[in-house]
């Protein structure tokens, strides 16, 4: 991608626009509100209890407190690693029916307990919690752990779980706190990160690094246009681009005050920023859209807050991703799952563009001699 260089700071590089229809949708604008469908089977608690379980160490004293804690799971051919506080367990699928014991455990605590208690947040934050688990090569683990507010990441053998090299800061790559969202994977090498980068959770990132010969990328830092107060959920490694699933305050609809919709934002893995003059060290191919998880009829109704998604799967035979949404925290319960086809979404990215002309206006689509190139 050629630098921008013409990118005004007028015209955020960002596209705002709707996506897709989803499972739920009936025809025609009289349509009654869909009933829900019947499962297939349903496992109750009486059935499900009587699975194997594991509850973490249960000779830690931390875990007898605080509980397992974990954070994030990564499955790998037969093994599944469990991310938690403190610890990260194997466990080998093949005989996990019978017994869910950890095969391998890694423990790494955090040092500076002592400097965590005196910033005076809560001490249950002065432990690891380890946020970033994916892996970086056929025999390399790649975690990465709050480490009581000084996030830090580490590689690991995924045979043994022993340490390969040298530890590195973790911020922008994992968050300072248990409660704060993050995602990450390594695509062509690089490391994608999307995470707060600092102790106040102030600044929301978008973030390129480890790679060789790649410059470090971000998104621009406490822009709205950007991001607002994002709760990241998945990022996908498609084609060329890598893509983030995230909810976020809406910038289009201020009127309604606080309301949350759920986005779309890809990169492209061949961006290198921008140019001395503008976005430099920023992506210069960042764009973005709403997922649109709706039940049609005179009015829409909107399920806006994306709470779950899949990996890329087939549906009909093609590649599609499947989300869970739920309705605005204050608003009437409700949920839906709601599919999103791949190529619906690249077009979409295609299609109109949106843009605010002043701090004020709302969003409009841009005519379309004048989208920027690249947008
Ligand atoms: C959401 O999708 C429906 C069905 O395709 C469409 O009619 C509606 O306009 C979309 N909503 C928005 C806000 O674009
Ligand atoms: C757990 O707590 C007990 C009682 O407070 C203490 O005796 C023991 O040493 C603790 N164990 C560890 C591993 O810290
Ligand atoms: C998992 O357990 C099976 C059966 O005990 C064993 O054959 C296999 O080697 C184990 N896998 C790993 C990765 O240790």
């Amino acid at each position: 991608m050629a630098p921008p260089d013409w990118l005004s700071p007028r015209r955020p590089p960002l596209a705002l626009l709707t996506l897709v229809s989803c499972f739920l949708c009936a025809c025609g604008s009289a349509t009654p509100f869909p009933k829900d469908l019947e499962p297939i089977s349903v496992v109750g608690w009486e059935h499900s209890y009587l699975y194997p379980s594991f509850q973490g160490l249960l000779q830690d004293n931390d875990t007898v407190r605080l509980g397992l804690d974990f954070q994030r799971m990564l499955r790998i051919n037969h093994m599944l690693y469990i991310a938690a506080r403190d610890h990260v367990f194997a466990v080998n699928l093949t005989t996990a029916s019978e017994q869910f014991v950890p095969q391998l455990k890694l423990t790494w605590r955090s040092r500076d307990v002592s400097k965590c208690t005196v910033r005076g947040k809560n001490s249950d934050e002065c432990y690891n919690y380890v946020k970033v688990l994916v892996p970086r090569n056929d025999e390399t683990l790649f975690a990465c752990g709050t480490n009581a507010f000084n996030p830090t990441c580490r590689n690991y053998k995924m045979n043994t779980l022993e340490q390969v090299g040298e530890e590195l800061v973790g911020q922008a790559r994992c968050p300072f706190e248990s409660g704060q969202s993050n995602v990450g994977l390594f695509a062509g090498g690089d490391f994608y990160s999307a995470t707060m980068t600092d102790f106040l959770a102030s600044d929301a990132v978008i973030y390129r690094s480890l790679g060789e010969g790649r410059p470090v990328l971000r998104t621009v830092k406490y822009d709205s246009k950007w991001l607002r107060e994002p709760h990241f959920l998945h990022a996908i490694d498609y084609g060329n681009y890598v893509y983030f699933f995230l909810s976020e305050i809406a910038v289009e609809y201020t009127a309604l005050g606080k309301v949350v919709f759920s986005r779309v934002a890809r990169v492209c893995k061949n961006d290198n920023g921008g140019s001395p003059r503008v976005l430099e060290r920023y992506w210069t191919s960042f764009l973005k859209a709403r997922l649109n998880c709706s039940v049609p009829g005179d009015s829409f109704f909107y399920f806006d807050v994306l709470q779950s998604l899949t990996n890329v799967l087939q549906i009909n035979q093609r590649p599609a991703v499947v989300g869970v949404f739920t309705t605005q925290a204050n608003s009437i319960p409700g949920s839906a799952v709601c599919a999103f086809y791949m190529d619906d979404i690249e077009k979409v990215f295609n299609g109109k563009f949106k843009e605010q002309r002043t701090s004020d206006s709302s969003w409009t689509p841009v005519p379309d001699e004048q989208v920027p190139r690249p947008r």
